[in-house]
């Protein structure tokens, strides 16, 4: 095992400020954890913030340039960037998920969430490559400076962080993907449509793995897991949850529907903060 400990290979993940250099260290962490390479200890703390390339900019999203018509070039561009920009925040938050929550969690679930940091480093990696092949890449636009903060607000409380990261934020995504692989295909993007279908397929079990882990850790403190995720969505979560949702999806993941949708009439009669940065982090396109 060499002395190396899980804790230390994520912190050094997550310090990764390239993004090349991020995806194959969020793999290699996995790969590690996976074949038995890494100890389970806990020595070292996450950092604050994570690494991050110079590029791309990141503006509040208030000031986000205009994406340009949908079926436009520049909006394509803007479109695969925005979502290029997601998967790559979702590396770290997943690295982050395993290393501050994995001592009190356990090994499985660090066995989870660096899977799913793998997955997400994959999902990057194609979204960067099709990026390219539309003559642009990730960094050559501004992106969304906000994606980061559900962690930061959640640094605290694995319940919460579970609650809103993999329980809103990419329950989220499970709503609008299928309407962006709608659009993506309707204009004869078929390479760009597989990848989405990839990535929802993969983001369904990331949700699962949350609302699993979000369940075990209700029973350990004996509380409700519905209660407790509905109280803590509507401390924690500062935007709306949105309909339509995608219960079928959802479903699989294991979200019931009278889970979120109590909540987000809760929402839509102000029982919660005020409302900061929109409902998730998928961009409509
Ligand atoms: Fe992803
Ligand atoms: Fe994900």
């Amino acid at each position: 095992m060499s002395g190396k400990t899980v804790a230390g290979a994520i912190r050094a993940a997550l310090c990764e400020r390239d993004a090349r250099s991020k995806v194959m260290a969020a793999r290699r962490v996995a790969r590690d954890w996976r074949l038995g390479r890494l100890a389970f200890a806990f020595e070292v703390a996450m950092p604050d913030a994570p690494g991050r390339p110079e590029a791309p900019e990141l503006l509040a999203p208030g000031r986000m340039p205009k994406r340009g018509k949908a079926g436009s070039e520049r909006g394509r561009i803007a479109l695969w960037h925005a979502l290029a920009h997601i998967e790559f925040v979702a590396i770290d938050l997943a690295l982050d998920m395993a290393g501050r929550f994995g001592a009190e969690m356990g090994p499985q679930f660090v066995s989870d969430f660096l899977a799913v940091a793998a997955d997400e480093a994959m999902h990057f990696a194609l979204l960067d490559r099709h990026l390219r092949t539309l003559g642009s890449h990730y960094g050559a636009l501004p992106a969304h400076a906000g994606l980061w903060s559900a962690a930061h607000d959640t640094r605290h409380d694995v319940g919460a962080r579970l609650a809103v990261v993999p329980m809103v934020l990419e329950a989220r995504g499970l709503d609008v993907t299928p309407g962006t692989i709608d659009r993506v295909r309707a204009v004869g993007d078929e390479r760009g449509a597989r990848i989405l279908e990839r990535i929802l397929d993969d983001e369904i079990r990331h949700v699962r793995f949350g609302a699993n882990h979000f369940d075990a850790w209700a029973a350990r403190l004996g509380a409700d897991p519905q209660e407790l995720w509905k109280s803590l969505v509507l401390r924690y979560f500062r935007g709306n949850l949105k309909p339509p949702f995608n219960d079928s999806a959802r479903l699989a993941a294991g979200l019931s529907r009278d889970l979120y949708a109590g909540v987000a009439c809760a929402k839509s009669n102000g029982i919660s903060h005020a409302s900061r940065d929109g409902g998730g982090f998928r961009p409509s396109p």
